[in-house]
C-alpha cells in the first residue's frame, strides 16, 4: 500500500474500513481492469470477454458495468458494498445459479438490473430487498422454477419485470401485488399449470391487462391446446389469448 494514500474517514462500519483500505490499494488513479474498455469516466464495458468472475478491482464510482456474455457464476457478497454507485448492471448471458441473500446489500441507486439469460432456478423472499430504486428488472431466459411470493418485497419503484421464458408453472399472485409502480410484466414462454394459483394469476391478468406488454397478434400466436404453455407465442399478449383458449373461454 501507498505510504501517501489516505484512506476516507471511517464511519465505523467494516464495510466503510474495507471501503477506505481498497481506496488506498486503487490510489487516486482509475484502473480499466485489463481487457475490458471505459469507455467514459462511469462505464466499464466486458462484455463477450469469457470472464469467469467479476472483473477485480475496477473504479468504485463506476455507474454502469457491462458484463454481459461472460461465463460468471456468482455476484460477490460484498459487490454494492463497494459498487454502491452503480445504476445499471447488465449481467445478461452468464451462468448465475443462484442469488446469495444479501448480494443487493448496498445496492440502493441501482435502477436497471439484467440477469437474463443466465441459470438462475429459485428466487428467495427478498432477494432484491435492498435494490429499491429497481426500475427495470429482468430474469427472462433462465430456468426459474419458483418465485417466492415475497421475492419482489421492497421493489417499490419497479415498473418492468420479465419473467419470460422460464420454467415457472405457477406464480402467487402476491409476488405481483408487491410492485405498487409496476408497469409492464413479461409472463410469455412458461410451462403454466392450469390450477388455482393459475386461476388467480390469471384474474390478475384480466384485470390488468394493461401492464402486459402489446404483441403483434398475427402470426404464429395459436397454442396448441395440449395443456402445455410452451409454445403459446412472444409476448404477453400472445400467452393470454392462449390463457383464454386454455382456459376454454
Ligand atoms: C452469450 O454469450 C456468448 C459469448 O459471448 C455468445 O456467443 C452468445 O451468442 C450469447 N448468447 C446470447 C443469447 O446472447
Ligand atoms: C447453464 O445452463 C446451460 C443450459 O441449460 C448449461 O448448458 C450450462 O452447463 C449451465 N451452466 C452452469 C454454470 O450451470
Ligand atoms: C391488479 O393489480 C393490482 C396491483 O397489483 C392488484 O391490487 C389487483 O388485485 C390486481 N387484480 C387482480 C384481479 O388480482
Amino acid at each position: 500500500m501507498s505510504p501517501c494514500a489516505v484512506p476516507r474517514r471511517p464511519t465505523g462500519a467494516a464495510a466503510a474500513l474495507g471501503l477506505g483500505s481498497l481506496l488506498m490499494l486503487l490510489g487516486p488513479g482509475r484502473a480499466c481492469p485489463a481487457g475490458c474498455a471505459c469507455t467514459d469516466p462511469h462505464t466499464v464495458d466486458c462484455r463477450d470477454r469469457g470472464l469467469p468472475s467479476v472483473p477485480d478491482p475496477f473504479p468504485l464510482d463506476v455507474r454502469k458495468l457491462l458484463v454481459a456474455g461472460n461465463r460468471i457464476q456468482q455476484i460477490p457478497e460484498d459487490f454494492f458494498i463497494f459498487h454502491g454507485d452503480l445504476v445499471y448492471l447488465d449481467f445478461r448471458n452468464n451462468s448465475l445459479r443462484s442469488l446469495e441473500e444479501g448480494t443487493f446489500s448496498g445496492s440502493a441507486k441501482l435502477a436497471f438490473l439484467d440477469l437474463s439469460y443466465n441459470n438462475l432456478t429459485q428466487l428467495g423472499a427478498g432477494a432484491f430487498r435492498s435494490a429499491g430504486r429497481l426500475v427495470k428488472l429482468s430474469l427472462a431466459n433462465n430456468h426459474l422454477a419458483g418465485v417466492h411470493e415475497a421475492a419482489f418485497e421492497n421493489l417499490e419503484s419497479l415498473q418492468v419485470l420479465e419473467l419470460n421464458d422460464n420454467n415457472l408453472r405457477s406464480l402467487n399472485v402476491a409476488a405481483l401485488d408487491a410492485l405498487p409502480a409496476l408497469r409492464t410484466v413479461r409472463l410469455d414462454g412458461n410451462p403454466w399449470l392450469c390450477d388455482c394459483d393459475f386461476a388467480h394469476l390469471f384474474s390478475w391478468i384480466q384485470e390488468n391487462a394493461s401492464k402486459l406488454p402489446k404483441g403483434e397478434p398475427e402470426g404464429g400466436w395459436k397454442p396448441g391446446l395440449n395443456g402445455e404453455g410452451k409454445e403459446l407465442g412472444e409476448s404477453s399478449t400472445v400467452w393470454m389469448f392462449g390463457a383464454l383458449l386454455l382456459w376454454g373461454l
